[in-house]
């Protein structure tokens, strides 16, 4: 998985409320291990080369692998893309279309402030990485707007799933759907309501679907 967006776009915010630290490989990371902080422009190809390595040994493990960078470099986005197709795995963008207000904002927030002049760069260049992903050939491109998921397959319109779990379509077919499988029943006075609970709180947390047990057997 490899995030793209400008600074202050929310990349890192992002990936830590959804993987596990190992999972993250993050570029402004390994300049602080390698260099004197995050802000360490002169210890980037240091950090890139440790980050190409960490990239390369976890899709050879078949490691959930998310690269924190800018994101913005398509030698290096194809050359992602292509290790994971070797690997055999799922490559998948996530594109950070944050409002560039936000990112100005949240930046002008910062410790270390990135220059304005670069978030500005960093801004258009990110429209102009929009526009060249979906001929990439990734398997799908997530856009993030504003902190929450947008949608989309910009490499496979068609193949969009919607959002909302039992109201949306069923899985594609390499992927795993999951179903939410009653096996209690608490009703009290109102099935009805209950089971309806059950509906909305199984689709709100992305549920393909529910089911009942009918028989002991069946657990
Ligand atoms: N932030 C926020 N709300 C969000 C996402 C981010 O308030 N939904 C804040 C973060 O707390 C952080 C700043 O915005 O202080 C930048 O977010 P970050 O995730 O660090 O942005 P990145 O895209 O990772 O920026 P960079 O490229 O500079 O690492
Ligand atoms: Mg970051």
């Amino acid at each position: 998985m490899v995030l793209v967006g400008a600074s202050g776009s929310g990349k890192s915010t992002w990936a830590d409320g959804r993987y596990r630290a190992p999972e993250v490989v993050s570029s402004d990371e390994l300049r602080g291990i390698v260099g004197s902080g995050a802000n360490d422009l002169d210890a980037s190809s240091d950090a890139f080369r440790l980050l190409d390595l960490v990239v390369a040994a976890r899709l050879g493990r078949r490691l959930t692998t998310v690269v924190d960078t800018l994101g913005f470099d398509p030698a290096r986005r194809l050359q992602w893309l292509s290790q994971a197709r070797e690997a055999g795995l799922p490559a998948v963008v996530v594109l950070f279309q944050t409002p560039s207000e936000v990112c100005r904002g949240r930046n002008s927030q910062r410790d270390r402030p990135v220059p304005v002049r670069v978030l500005s760069a960093q801004i258009a260049r990110a429209r102009d990485v929009a526009a060249e992903l979906p001929r990439e050939g990734w398997d799908r491109v997530v856009v993030v707007e504003q902190g929450h998921t947008a949608a989309a397959s910009a490499a496979r319109p068609s193949a969009a799933r919607p959002s909302g779990g039992l109201a949306g379509s069923a899985p594609r077919s390499h992927e795993l759907g999951f179903v939410l499988h009653l096996s209690r029943f608490p009703w009290g006075e109102d099935p009805l309501a209950w089971l309806r609970a059950m509906a909305a709180a199984a689709a709100e947390a992305g549920f393909e679907g529910l089911s009942l047990m009918d028989h002991l057997i069946q657990i």
